[in-house]
C-alpha cells in the first residue's frame, strides 16, 4: 500500500526549499510532471489489487490538487517576498527625462498666429518648393522685370523634361494666388512658412526666413481696414504704447504698397510690407475688382523674435546650439 501521507510530507518539505521560480519549476517536474513522483503513483493505480484501487486512486487525486494549490501558494509567497523585501526599493525616485522647449521661432510664430486667429483669421500653409509662375508671374513679376531682383532666388535644378521651372519660394505671397483659386470672399487668412532667398549680408539676414503672409478680401475694404488691422497686431505684439508709421513702398502685387515701421529704442524699424491687393490679381481670380477689394501683408518672424528676445545675430536661431536654445526653457508651456 502506498503511504500517501508520507509522500505528501516529503513533497511539502521539498517545496519549502524551493526559493525561486527555477526551484519551483524543477519541483513541479519532480512531483507533478509527466514522470513525476505523484504522477507515477497515479499511473500505478491500475496495477493495484482491485480492492485497494478506489482508496488509493481517490487519495492520490486529492493529493494532486493539494500539491497544485501548495505550489501556487508558494509562488505567491516568493513574489510577495520579492516586492516587500529590500531587493527592489520602489520608493526610489525616478530619473526625470530631460525636457526641451519649443524653438524661439516656433514660440514667436505661434504667438503671432494666435494674435491673428483672435482677429478671425484662418491659418493655412503652402508648398516650400513652388512654381515660378506662382512665386513671380501671377504676382505680376514677369521674367525680366527688375522687381525679381528683390528676391535672390534659389532655383530647383532643371530635370530636362521641359516642365515648368521650380524654385524654393522666396516669399509666402504665392499662397495668395493659390488660396484665391480655391476660396471665395470673404477671405481672411494668414500663411506662415519658411522662405528662401539669399540676403545674408548682415547679422539680421540669412538665406532663409520664416514669413507670415496675410490676405483679406471682401466688399468695400479700404486702406483704413489695413491700417486698423496691422496696428492692432503690432500693439498686441510690441505693447500698447508702440509708435508706428506707414511709408510708401513698392511691391508689384499691391497698389498702393507700403511698409510698416515701429519705433524701437529710438530707431524706426521696418517690420512688414503691405498694400491693397492689385485689381489685376482680383480680376485674375475671377472676381469683380469694382466690387471686391482687399489688403495683403507679409512679415518676417525672425525680425519679431529678435526684438522680442533681444537676439542680435539671426544665425543663433539656426545653429542648434543648446546653450542658446536652453535660454528659452523659461517660455515652456507659453505657446
Ligand atoms: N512678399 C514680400 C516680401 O517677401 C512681402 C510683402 C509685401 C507681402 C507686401 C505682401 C505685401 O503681401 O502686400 O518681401
Amino acid at each position: 500500500m502506498v503511504d500517501l501521507a508520507a509522500l505528501e510530507a516529503e513533497a511539502r518539505e521539498s517545496l519549502a526549499e524551493a526559493g525561486d521560480e527555477a526551484g519551483l519549476e524543477s519541483w513541479r517536474i519532480d512531483w507533478l510532471g509527466r514522470r513525476g513522483r505523484l504522477t507515477s503513483v497515479l499511473r500505478g493505480v491500475r496495477d493495484l489489487p482491485a480492492d485497494e484501487r478506489p482508496a488509493v486512486g481517490a487519495g492520490a487525486n486529492r493529493l494532486k490538487s493539494v500539491l497544485e494549490e501548495a505550489v501556487t501558494a508558494r509562488q505567491l509567497e516568493l513574489l510577495a517576498a520579492v516586492s516587500d523585501g529590500p531587493a527592489l526599493d520602489v520608493s526610489l525616485p525616478g530619473r526625470r527625462p530631460p525636457l526641451g522647449s519649443l524653438h524661439p521661432i516656433t514660440l514667436t510664430r505661434r504667438m503671432m498666429e494666435r494674435t491673428f486667429r483672435d482677429m478671425g483669421f484662418d491659418v493655412v500653409e503652402g508648398p516650400d518648393v513652388e512654381l515660378e509662375e506662382y512665386n513671380f508671374d501671377r504676382l505680376r513679376i514677369p521674367a525680366g522685370h527688375p522687381a525679381r531682383d528683390m528676391w535672390d532666388t534659389i532655383w530647383v535644378a532643371d530635370d530636362g523634361s521641359g516642365g515648368p521651372r521650380q524654385l524654393l519660394r522666396t516669399h509666402t505671397s504665392p499662397m495668395q494666388i493659390r488660396y484665391l483659386e480655391r476660396r471665395q470672399p470673404p477671405i481672411r487668412v494668414i500663411v506662415p512658412g519658411t522662405c528662401y532667398r539669399y540676403e545674408a549680408t548682415d547679422a539680421t539676414h540669412e538665406w532663409m526666413l520664416t514669413q507670415i503672409e496675410g490676405l483679406v478680401i471682401d466688399e468695400d475694404l479700404s486702406f483704413a481696414h489695413l491700417k486698423g488691422t496691422l496696428e492692432a497686431f503690432v500693439r498686441r505684439v510690441f505693447g500698447p504704447d508702440i509708435e508706428t508709421r506707414f511709408r510708401c513702398d513698392y511691391f508689384p502685387f499691391v497698389e498702393p504698397g507700403a511698409e510698416l515701421g515701429v519705433r524701437w529704442q529710438g530707431d524706426w524699424l521696418e517690420v512688414l510690407g503691405c498694400g491693397m491687393v492689385h485689381p489685376e490679381i482680383i480680376a485674375d481670380a475671377g472676381l469683380d475688382p469694382d466690387r471686391f477689394t482687399g489688403f495683403a501683408f507679409g512679415m518676417g518672424v525672425e525680425r519679431v523674435a529678435m526684438l522680442r528676445y533681444g537676439v542680435r545675430d539671426i544665425r543663433h536661431f539656426y545653429r542648434n546650439d543648446v546653450r542658446f536654445l536652453r535660454e528659452f526653457d523659461q517660455f515652456r508651456g507659453t505657446a
